[in-house]
């Protein structure tokens, strides 16, 4: 259920016209009005915990069976369409180009006449549908994951050159605590959020580089 502009009583004029260009792209989009969260059978929503993988004894099998794990939550939508290979993020479940077209700029914040927070706030905006977070930027583009194998992000992640210049302990730190990623679990209405939660998540990573933090086949 989409709110009607009457429902922006009280922004100001500018703010109104910035959120019913918003409303346009958001209704012109291919997303419908279903809400994906609502529709995901509890069992497929959930993590498996750490426990379940202590079975396998030999630890670089336990590792890629565990990141593979955290790897829904890796190639899930919410993750990827913000770390695209090209210059363009994405949106959806279906993680098509971002509409309207926005590109990384200099500092992965859009370009100079169309920043990022021209239209995504400090929170999620849920009667227009659009996410929010006080540091909402596109990831570099070393860092890309959208398209990839799970092994290819596996190896790139491990990678300082291409993580940021990360500890194994920094990495699993940003997995776990970082709020960013944690928007991923709360990405507001009309988007289904990563399965599990992000602490179970951090587990799993936290698990998995303990373990020899080894990469499925690329
Ligand atoms: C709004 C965009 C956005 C979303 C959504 C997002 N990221 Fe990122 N991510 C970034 C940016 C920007 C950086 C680089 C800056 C930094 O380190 O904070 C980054 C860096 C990272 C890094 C460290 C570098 C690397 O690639 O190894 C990890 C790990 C990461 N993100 C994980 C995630 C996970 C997991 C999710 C989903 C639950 C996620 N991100 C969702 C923008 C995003
Ligand atoms: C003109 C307005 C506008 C600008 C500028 C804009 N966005 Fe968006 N963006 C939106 C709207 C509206 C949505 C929600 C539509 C949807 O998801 O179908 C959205 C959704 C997204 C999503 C999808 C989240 C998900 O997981 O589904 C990402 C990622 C994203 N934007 C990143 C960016 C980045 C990074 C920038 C700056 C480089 C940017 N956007 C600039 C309007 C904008």
């Amino acid at each position: 259920m989409r709110a009607g502009y009457g429902a922006i009583v009280g922004l100001s004029a500018a703010a109104a016209v910035v959120a019913s260009v918003i409303g346009w792209f958001v209704s012109a989009g291919p997303a419908g009005n279903a809400d994906p969260a609502a529709n995901a059978p509890a069992s497929a929503r959930a993590l498996k915990p750490v426990a379940a993988f202590q079975g396998i004894d030999d630890k670089t099998e336990r590792a890629v069976a565990l990141f593979a794990e955290a790897g829904r939550v890796i190639q899930h939508p919410r993750c990827v369409n913000c770390h695209p290979p090209g210059n363009r993020p994405a949106q959806g479940e279906d993680s098509h180009p971002h509409q309207p077209m926005v590109v990384r700029g200099e500092d992965g914040l859009g370009a100079v006449a169309m920043r990022c927070t021209t239209c995504h706030g400090p929170a999620n905006f849920d009667p227009g549908e659009v996410p929010g977070h006080p540091q909402w930027h596109v990831a570099p583009v070393e860092m890309a994951w959208l398209g990839k194998s799970l092994g290819e992000i596996c190896e790139q992640i491990k990678d300082p050159k291409r993580n940021g210049g990360k500890s194994m302990d920094e990495l699993v730190h940003h997995m776990a605590e970082d709020s960013l990623v944690g928007w991923g679990w709360k990405p507001g209405k009309g988007r289904e959020p990563a399965p599990g939660t992000q602490k179970d998540f951090g587990a799993l990573i936290k698990a998995w580089a303990d373990a020899g933090a080894a990469c499925p086949k690329s």
